[in-house]
């Protein structure tokens, strides 16, 4: 709680208004950052409270400005539990962003492809998770201010940010694909075996990511969108190993789709009023 005020004043001491959508940029997706506009750049370990991001392809900043018209703070980089962070501290940002203002999080992910009709370059809307991490951001005391006991995740993803997404992607002719993203622990990319099992539970593209970070924003009754770009398809399924490289060499080809989508979707819920 002290943590969460204490980043949240220093942030707010950096910026003007309050951001209206929040952004947590994924792995090889973090040039979006880079179209923000008026960008105020603060680097995590100058945020105190705030834990250091040590992933390859994250830049470990958020970035503050204007998208399209909006109000945006984006993560250019996110914690990651199987980097040992605490899960108190993978959705430290979220609580963060939603005390500073922001109505909307828009999270975006790699994932591997586990539906065999998708192909590496693909964007997915995340129409539903399955929480597989064997953890919960919220266990523990439940904080009354930020959200209740038992939230309630039957609509964990907007079904209006969903439809709104939907139709960015068919104005602007980018394919998309809708599915069940998976939250695995990582850091080991899953077996043949564990993939066949996801696909037989429903789940179509997988990754280490994600789910913490929506649960934390539902208890704290943010709105979510969620977007996965499939970097690669699980295991299993091609006869091919798979390397952190391929899913970078992915993110880069879909750069252009990803990012028209993410601020065309943002447009869109700026003119919706989905940020009052
Ligand atoms: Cl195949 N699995 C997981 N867990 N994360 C990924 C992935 C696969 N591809 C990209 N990220």
């Amino acid at each position: 709680m002290n943590e969460m005020s204490t980043a949240a004043d220093y942030i707010q001491s950096k910026i003007g208004q309050a951001p209206e959508i929040g952004l947590i940029l994924g792995s090889g997706l973090g040039v979006l950052a880079d179209e923000i506009e008026e960008a105020v750049k603060m680097p995590y370990e100058d945020i105190p409270g705030f834990p250091v991001s040590t992933v390859e392809g994250h830049a470990g900043q958020l970035v503050y400005g204007k998208l399209r018209g909006a109000n945006v703070i984006a993560m250019q980089g996110r914690f990651h539990f199987y980097e040992g962070y605490d899960m108190q501290k993978v959705v430290l940002p979220v609580r963060v962003m939603k005390q500073i203002g922001i109505k909307t999080l828009i999270v975006t992910n790699a994932a591997g492809g586990i539906n065999e009709e998708f192909e590496p370059g693909d964007l997915m809307l995340i129409r539903d998770h399955i929480n597989n991490m064997g953890t919960n951001p919220l266990i523990g005391p439940n904080d009354k201010e930020l959200g209740v006991r038992f939230p309630d995740l039957s609509q964990a993803y907007s079904r209006d940010l969903l439809g709104l997404a939907k139709e960015t992607a068919n104005e602007l002719d980018i394919k998309i694909q809708e599915g069940v993203y998976v939250a695995n622990t990582g850091p080991v990319y899953e077996t043949p075996a564990e993939i066949k099992m996801l696909r037989v539970l429903g789940g179509d593209a997988v990754g280490m990511s994600t789910v913490p970070e929506v649960i934390a924003a539902r208890h704290a009754g943010l709105n979510v969108l969620g977007i996965s770009c499939i970097s690669n398809m699980a295991a299993g399924i091609l006869d091919q190993p798979l390397s952190h490289d391929e899913v970078i060499e992915t993110t880069e080809k879909v750069k252009s789709n990803f990012l028209s989508l993410v601020k065309g979707a943002v447009e869109k819920i700026v003119e919706a009023g989905a940020t009052a």
